[in-house]
Protein backbone atom coordinates (compact mmCIF):
# COMPACT_ATOMS: atom_id res chain seq x y z
CA UNK A 1 0.00 0.00 0.00
CA UNK A 2 1.54 3.35 -0.96
CA UNK A 3 2.03 6.36 1.69
CA UNK A 4 0.50 9.64 0.50
CA UNK A 5 1.99 12.92 2.63
CA UNK A 6 -0.92 15.33 2.59
CA UNK A 7 0.51 18.99 3.30
CA UNK A 8 -2.36 21.21 4.21
CA UNK A 9 -4.76 18.07 4.05
CA UNK A 10 -7.29 20.06 7.03
CA UNK A 11 -8.00 22.95 4.60
CA UNK A 12 -11.00 23.12 1.87
CA UNK A 13 -9.53 21.23 -0.91
CA UNK A 14 -6.86 19.16 0.48
CA UNK A 15 -9.48 17.21 2.89
CA UNK A 16 -11.69 16.21 0.01
CA UNK A 17 -8.46 14.80 -1.83
CA UNK A 18 -7.79 13.15 1.71
CA UNK A 19 -11.27 11.50 1.71
CA UNK A 20 -10.63 10.39 -2.27
CA UNK A 21 -7.09 8.84 -1.72
CA UNK A 22 -8.45 7.05 1.77
CA UNK A 23 -11.11 5.79 -0.02
CA UNK A 24 -8.76 4.49 -3.23
CA UNK A 25 -6.86 2.68 -0.45
CA UNK A 26 -4.20 4.84 0.27
CA UNK A 27 -2.48 5.12 3.16
CA UNK A 28 -2.74 8.88 3.90
CA UNK A 29 -0.65 10.87 6.65
CA UNK A 30 -1.57 14.68 6.90
CA UNK A 31 0.37 17.80 8.52
CA UNK A 32 -2.07 20.91 8.63
CA UNK A 33 -0.91 24.13 11.27
CA UNK A 34 -4.56 24.29 11.69
CA UNK A 35 -3.91 27.62 10.37
CA UNK A 36 -7.43 27.56 8.00
CA UNK A 37 -8.09 23.94 8.33
CA UNK A 38 -10.29 21.81 10.50
CA UNK A 39 -9.42 18.68 12.13
CA UNK A 40 -13.24 17.46 11.91
CA UNK A 41 -12.88 17.93 8.46
CA UNK A 42 -10.29 14.36 8.56
CA UNK A 43 -10.39 13.04 11.80
CA UNK A 44 -7.38 12.38 13.83
CA UNK A 45 -6.07 9.54 12.33
CA UNK A 46 -2.25 9.56 11.23
CA UNK A 47 -2.79 13.56 11.56
CA UNK A 48 -0.07 15.82 12.58
CA UNK A 49 -0.58 19.02 13.75
CA UNK A 50 2.18 21.59 12.52
CA UNK A 51 3.56 24.14 10.54
CA UNK A 52 5.30 22.53 7.47
CA UNK A 53 9.28 22.43 8.46
CA UNK A 54 12.07 19.60 8.04
CA UNK A 55 12.50 19.29 11.71
CA UNK A 56 8.84 17.91 12.22
CA UNK A 57 9.00 16.47 9.23
CA UNK A 58 12.19 14.32 9.80
CA UNK A 59 10.87 13.69 13.01
CA UNK A 60 7.25 12.02 11.86
CA UNK A 61 9.22 10.15 8.60
CA UNK A 62 10.97 7.79 11.69
CA UNK A 63 7.61 6.27 11.13
CA UNK A 64 6.24 6.27 7.30
CA UNK A 65 8.54 5.74 4.06
CA UNK A 66 6.26 8.19 2.03
CA UNK A 67 5.87 7.46 -1.62
CA UNK A 68 4.79 10.86 -3.00
CA UNK A 69 3.21 14.20 -1.55
CA UNK A 70 -0.04 15.80 -1.97
CA UNK A 71 0.79 19.82 -1.56
CA UNK A 72 -2.30 22.18 -0.57
CA UNK A 73 -0.27 23.98 1.97
CA UNK A 74 0.36 28.06 0.96
CA UNK A 75 -1.37 31.29 2.11
CA UNK A 76 -4.14 32.12 0.02
CA UNK A 77 -5.40 35.41 -0.32
CA UNK A 78 -4.09 37.08 -3.49
CA UNK A 79 -5.33 40.34 -2.60
CA UNK A 80 -3.47 40.18 1.27
CA UNK A 81 -0.33 38.79 -0.93
CA UNK A 82 0.24 42.61 -1.95
CA UNK A 83 -0.23 43.76 1.46
CA UNK A 84 2.19 41.44 3.49
CA UNK A 85 4.20 40.20 0.41
CA UNK A 86 7.28 38.83 2.62
CA UNK A 87 4.96 36.61 4.63
CA UNK A 88 4.06 34.96 1.18
CA UNK A 89 7.02 34.56 -0.18
CA UNK A 90 8.22 32.84 2.87
CA UNK A 91 5.53 30.57 3.32
CA UNK A 92 4.85 29.75 -0.07
CA UNK A 93 8.52 29.62 -1.51
CA UNK A 94 11.56 29.73 1.62
CA UNK A 95 9.15 27.20 3.59
CA UNK A 96 7.79 25.34 0.93
CA UNK A 97 11.87 24.97 -0.28
CA UNK A 98 12.62 23.45 2.96
CA UNK A 99 9.93 20.60 2.72
CA UNK A 100 11.14 19.79 -0.87
CA UNK A 101 14.64 19.52 0.85
CA UNK A 102 13.34 17.23 3.13
CA UNK A 103 11.43 14.81 -0.12
CA UNK A 104 14.74 15.10 -2.36
CA UNK A 105 16.63 13.66 1.37
CA UNK A 106 14.15 10.95 1.73
CA UNK A 107 13.97 9.96 -1.62
CA UNK A 108 10.61 10.69 -2.15
CA UNK A 109 10.14 10.82 -6.04
CA UNK A 110 6.73 12.24 -6.61
CA UNK A 111 4.72 15.25 -5.70
CA UNK A 112 1.34 16.61 -6.72
CA UNK A 113 1.44 20.58 -6.35
CA UNK A 114 -1.65 22.67 -5.95
CA UNK A 115 -1.04 25.44 -8.33
CA UNK A 116 -3.42 28.71 -9.60
CA UNK A 117 -4.95 30.38 -12.42
CA UNK A 118 -3.37 33.16 -10.55
CA UNK A 119 0.47 32.44 -12.79
CA UNK A 120 -1.64 33.69 -15.93
CA UNK A 121 -2.36 37.34 -13.99
CA UNK A 122 -4.21 39.28 -16.98
CA UNK A 123 -4.28 36.66 -20.29
CA UNK A 124 -4.44 37.90 -23.40
CA UNK A 125 -6.70 35.37 -24.17
CA UNK A 126 -10.40 34.62 -22.67
CA UNK A 127 -9.93 30.85 -22.75
CA UNK A 128 -6.40 30.10 -21.29
CA UNK A 129 -4.26 27.00 -22.03
CA UNK A 130 -0.84 25.99 -20.26
CA UNK A 131 1.30 27.64 -23.33
CA UNK A 132 -0.02 30.83 -22.58
CA UNK A 133 2.05 33.64 -21.72
CA UNK A 134 2.29 33.20 -17.46
CA UNK A 135 2.95 36.35 -15.85
CA UNK A 136 1.29 36.69 -12.17
CA UNK A 137 -0.19 40.01 -11.19
CA UNK A 138 0.12 39.27 -7.08
CA UNK A 139 3.03 37.71 -5.19
CA UNK A 140 0.83 34.84 -4.63
CA UNK A 141 0.31 34.10 -7.92
CA UNK A 142 4.56 34.93 -8.39
CA UNK A 143 5.27 31.93 -5.64
CA UNK A 144 3.02 29.31 -7.53
CA UNK A 145 4.47 30.24 -10.70
CA UNK A 146 8.15 30.05 -8.87
CA UNK A 147 7.40 26.94 -7.23
CA UNK A 148 6.26 25.09 -10.53
CA UNK A 149 9.89 26.45 -11.76
CA UNK A 150 11.48 25.35 -8.59
CA UNK A 151 9.76 22.08 -9.29
CA UNK A 152 10.79 21.63 -12.71
CA UNK A 153 14.36 22.00 -11.60
CA UNK A 154 13.90 19.22 -8.93
CA UNK A 155 13.11 17.17 -11.21
CA UNK A 156 15.47 17.92 -13.96
CA UNK A 157 18.42 17.48 -11.14
CA UNK A 158 17.26 14.84 -8.36
CA UNK A 159 14.39 12.90 -10.56
CA UNK A 160 11.78 14.01 -8.23
CA UNK A 161 8.40 14.30 -10.83
CA UNK A 162 5.86 16.30 -10.55
CA UNK A 163 2.49 17.34 -11.58
CA UNK A 164 1.62 21.38 -10.74
CA UNK A 165 -2.35 21.35 -11.28
CA UNK A 166 -3.68 25.22 -12.09
CA UNK A 167 -7.07 25.30 -10.40
CA UNK A 168 -9.41 28.04 -11.82
CA UNK A 169 -12.28 28.42 -8.71
CA UNK A 170 -12.25 25.74 -6.60
CA UNK A 171 -16.15 25.84 -5.52
CA UNK A 172 -18.35 23.66 -4.21
CA UNK A 173 -18.75 21.22 -0.95
CA UNK A 174 -18.69 17.22 -0.76
CA UNK A 175 -21.66 15.07 -1.48
CA UNK A 176 -20.92 12.66 0.87
CA UNK A 177 -19.41 14.59 3.87
CA UNK A 178 -20.14 17.60 6.17
CA UNK A 179 -17.59 19.64 4.68
CA UNK A 180 -16.99 22.71 2.58
CA UNK A 181 -15.61 26.29 1.92
CA UNK A 182 -15.58 28.11 5.32
CA UNK A 183 -12.27 30.22 4.87
CA UNK A 184 -11.36 32.64 7.98
CA UNK A 185 -11.38 35.63 5.94
CA UNK A 186 -13.57 34.50 2.85
CA UNK A 187 -12.95 36.54 -0.49
CA UNK A 188 -14.30 33.69 -3.15
CA UNK A 189 -17.33 34.48 -4.88
CA UNK A 190 -19.64 31.62 -4.29
CA UNK A 191 -19.24 31.63 -0.27
CA UNK A 192 -19.65 35.60 -0.05
CA UNK A 193 -22.91 35.11 -1.90
CA UNK A 194 -24.28 32.74 0.49
CA UNK A 195 -22.90 34.13 2.93
CA UNK A 196 -25.01 37.24 2.15
CA UNK A 197 -28.05 34.71 1.74
CA UNK A 198 -27.77 33.59 5.50
CA UNK A 199 -27.56 37.55 6.70
CA UNK A 200 -23.79 36.51 7.93
CA UNK A 201 -22.92 39.53 5.92
CA UNK A 202 -24.52 42.71 5.28
CA UNK A 203 -24.65 42.10 1.04
CA UNK A 204 -22.49 41.44 -2.02
CA UNK A 205 -20.05 43.55 -3.59
CA UNK A 206 -19.78 43.76 -7.53
CA UNK A 207 -16.18 44.82 -8.63
CA UNK A 208 -17.47 46.54 -11.60
CA UNK A 209 -20.35 46.18 -14.23
CA UNK A 210 -18.76 47.74 -16.75
CA UNK A 211 -16.49 44.58 -18.53
CA UNK A 212 -17.15 43.53 -22.28
CA UNK A 213 -19.32 40.57 -20.80
CA UNK A 214 -22.86 39.83 -21.48
CA UNK A 215 -23.84 41.81 -18.41
CA UNK A 216 -20.97 43.78 -17.38
CA UNK A 217 -19.74 41.84 -14.75
CA UNK A 218 -17.01 39.26 -14.63
CA UNK A 219 -17.03 35.95 -15.84
CA UNK A 220 -15.08 33.32 -14.51
CA UNK A 221 -14.45 29.17 -14.20
CA UNK A 222 -15.76 27.24 -11.61
CA UNK A 223 -14.44 23.50 -10.75
CA UNK A 224 -15.94 21.19 -8.12
CA UNK A 225 -13.80 20.48 -5.34
CA UNK A 226 -14.64 16.68 -6.13
CA UNK A 227 -13.26 16.99 -10.30
CA UNK A 228 -10.52 19.03 -8.14
CA UNK A 229 -10.04 15.65 -5.44
CA UNK A 230 -10.30 13.29 -8.57
CA UNK A 231 -7.59 15.22 -10.83
CA UNK A 232 -5.05 14.47 -7.49
CA UNK A 233 -5.89 11.00 -7.81
CA UNK A 234 -5.29 10.99 -11.64
CA UNK A 235 -1.91 12.94 -11.15
CA UNK A 236 -0.40 10.63 -8.21
CA UNK A 237 -1.14 7.37 -10.74
CA UNK A 238 0.16 9.46 -13.79
CA UNK A 239 3.31 9.99 -12.11
CA UNK A 240 3.36 6.48 -9.90
CA UNK A 241 3.22 4.65 -13.92
CA UNK A 242 6.36 7.11 -15.34
CA UNK A 243 4.58 10.23 -15.78
CA UNK A 244 7.02 13.15 -17.22
CA UNK A 245 6.34 16.35 -14.97
CA UNK A 246 4.02 18.49 -16.34
CA UNK A 247 1.25 21.55 -15.54
CA UNK A 248 -1.91 21.34 -16.41
CA UNK A 249 -4.77 23.68 -16.29
CA UNK A 250 -8.42 22.40 -13.96
CA UNK A 251 -11.38 24.04 -14.81
CA UNK A 252 -14.69 23.38 -16.63
CA UNK A 253 -14.25 24.87 -19.91
CA UNK A 254 -17.67 27.05 -18.74
CA UNK A 255 -17.97 30.57 -18.09
CA UNK A 256 -20.65 31.88 -15.51
CA UNK A 257 -20.71 36.13 -14.21
CA UNK A 258 -20.97 37.52 -11.46
CA UNK A 259 -24.62 38.23 -11.65
CA UNK A 260 -25.40 34.43 -12.86
CA UNK A 261 -24.14 33.51 -9.49
CA UNK A 262 -25.65 35.75 -7.35
CA UNK A 263 -29.02 35.15 -9.29
CA UNK A 264 -28.78 30.97 -9.39
CA UNK A 265 -28.05 31.25 -5.40
CA UNK A 266 -30.84 33.38 -5.48
CA UNK A 267 -32.82 31.18 -7.26
CA UNK A 268 -31.59 27.94 -5.48
CA UNK A 269 -31.80 29.90 -1.80
CA UNK A 270 -35.04 31.83 -2.47
CA UNK A 271 -33.96 34.33 0.11
CA UNK A 272 -33.04 38.18 -1.91
CA UNK A 273 -30.21 39.89 -0.23
CA UNK A 274 -28.50 43.17 -0.98
CA UNK A 275 -26.08 43.63 -3.61
CA UNK A 276 -24.14 46.75 -4.41
CA UNK A 277 -21.90 47.61 -7.48
CA UNK A 278 -18.54 48.94 -6.75
CA UNK A 279 -15.50 50.09 -8.54
CA UNK A 280 -13.70 47.51 -10.48
CA UNK A 281 -10.09 46.27 -8.68
CA UNK A 282 -7.33 46.33 -10.64
CA UNK A 283 -6.66 43.08 -12.66
CA UNK A 284 -9.66 41.39 -13.06
CA UNK A 285 -9.86 40.34 -16.54
CA UNK A 286 -13.36 40.17 -18.43
CA UNK A 287 -13.41 36.47 -19.06
CA UNK A 288 -11.24 33.99 -17.65
CA UNK A 289 -11.91 30.40 -18.62
CA UNK A 290 -10.12 27.11 -18.54
CA UNK A 291 -8.87 24.91 -20.94
CA UNK A 292 -8.30 21.60 -19.75
CA UNK A 293 -7.74 19.73 -22.74
CA UNK A 294 -4.41 18.94 -21.89
CA UNK A 295 -5.39 17.27 -18.60
CA UNK A 296 -7.97 15.59 -20.17
CA UNK A 297 -5.80 13.96 -22.86
CA UNK A 298 -2.38 12.64 -20.59
CA UNK A 299 -4.63 12.62 -18.01
CA UNK A 300 -7.84 11.38 -18.59
CA UNK A 301 -9.66 13.93 -16.40
CA UNK A 302 -12.94 15.56 -17.26
CA UNK A 303 -14.61 17.77 -14.91
CA UNK A 304 -17.88 15.45 -14.00
CA UNK A 305 -19.96 18.53 -12.14
CA UNK A 306 -21.26 21.48 -13.11
CA UNK A 307 -22.81 25.02 -11.79
CA UNK A 308 -26.02 23.17 -10.54
CA UNK A 309 -23.79 20.81 -9.20
CA UNK A 310 -21.52 23.29 -7.64
CA UNK A 311 -24.43 25.52 -6.12
CA UNK A 312 -26.67 22.72 -5.05
CA UNK A 313 -23.49 21.69 -2.71
CA UNK A 314 -22.60 24.63 -1.00
CA UNK A 315 -25.73 25.52 -0.77
CA UNK A 316 -26.28 22.43 1.69
CA UNK A 317 -23.18 22.63 3.60
CA UNK A 318 -23.80 26.59 4.20
CA UNK A 319 -26.89 25.81 5.86
CA UNK A 320 -25.30 23.06 7.57
CA UNK A 321 -25.08 22.61 11.50
CA UNK A 322 -20.97 22.27 11.13
CA UNK A 323 -21.14 24.58 9.18
CA UNK A 324 -22.63 27.40 11.40
CA UNK A 325 -20.74 26.14 14.55
CA UNK A 326 -17.30 26.91 12.26
CA UNK A 327 -18.45 30.71 11.97
CA UNK A 328 -18.79 30.81 15.28
CA UNK A 329 -15.63 29.60 16.10
CA UNK A 330 -13.73 31.87 13.66
CA UNK A 331 -15.61 34.80 14.82
N1 LIG B 1 -9.60 27.72 -3.24
C1 LIG B 1 -9.30 27.99 -4.52
O1 LIG B 1 -10.16 28.44 -5.29
C2 LIG B 1 -7.90 27.76 -5.04
C3 LIG B 1 -7.63 28.12 -6.38
C4 LIG B 1 -6.34 27.90 -6.86
C5 LIG B 1 -5.37 27.32 -6.06
N2 LIG B 1 -5.66 26.98 -4.77
C6 LIG B 1 -4.60 26.37 -3.96
O2 LIG B 1 -5.08 25.17 -3.40
C7 LIG B 1 -4.50 24.96 -2.12
C8 LIG B 1 -5.58 24.71 -1.10
O3 LIG B 1 -6.49 25.81 -1.08
P1 LIG B 1 -7.74 25.84 -0.10
O4 LIG B 1 -8.75 26.73 -0.70
O5 LIG B 1 -8.10 24.45 0.26
O6 LIG B 1 -7.09 26.59 1.15
P2 LIG B 1 -7.18 26.26 2.69
O7 LIG B 1 -6.64 27.47 3.40
O8 LIG B 1 -8.53 25.79 3.06
O9 LIG B 1 -6.16 25.04 2.84
C9 LIG B 1 -4.80 25.20 3.12
C10 LIG B 1 -4.48 24.31 4.31
O10 LIG B 1 -3.09 24.37 4.57
C11 LIG B 1 -2.86 24.62 5.96
N3 LIG B 1 -1.60 25.32 6.02
C12 LIG B 1 -1.30 26.53 5.46
N4 LIG B 1 0.01 26.79 5.61
C13 LIG B 1 0.55 25.73 6.26
C14 LIG B 1 1.86 25.38 6.66
N5 LIG B 1 2.89 26.18 6.42
N6 LIG B 1 2.07 24.19 7.28
C15 LIG B 1 1.02 23.36 7.52
N7 LIG B 1 -0.23 23.62 7.14
C16 LIG B 1 -0.46 24.79 6.52
C17 LIG B 1 -4.08 25.39 6.43
O11 LIG B 1 -4.34 25.24 7.82
C18 LIG B 1 -5.18 24.76 5.59
O12 LIG B 1 -5.75 23.63 6.22
C19 LIG B 1 -3.65 26.20 -1.83
O13 LIG B 1 -2.31 25.89 -2.12
C20 LIG B 1 -4.19 27.23 -2.78
O14 LIG B 1 -3.21 28.17 -3.14
C21 LIG B 1 -6.90 27.19 -4.24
Amino acid sequence: MKTILVLGGAGYIGSNVVWGLREKGYNVVVVDDLSSGYIKFIGKESFFKFHANKDDLEHIAKNYKFDAICWFSALIEAGESMKNPGIFLRSNLSENFEVLEFAKNHDIKHIVFASSAAVYGIPDKQVVSETDKTDPISVYGLTKLMFEKVLNFYSNIYGISSVSLRFFNASGASFTRDMGEAHKNESHLIPIVFNAALGLRDCVKIFGNDYKTIDGTCIRDYVHIEDLSNAFILSLEYLFDGGRTDVFNLGNGEGFSVKQIIDKVKDVTKINFKVEVTDRRPGDPDIEIADYSKAQKILSWNPRYKLDDIISSAWKWHKSDTYASLVRSNS
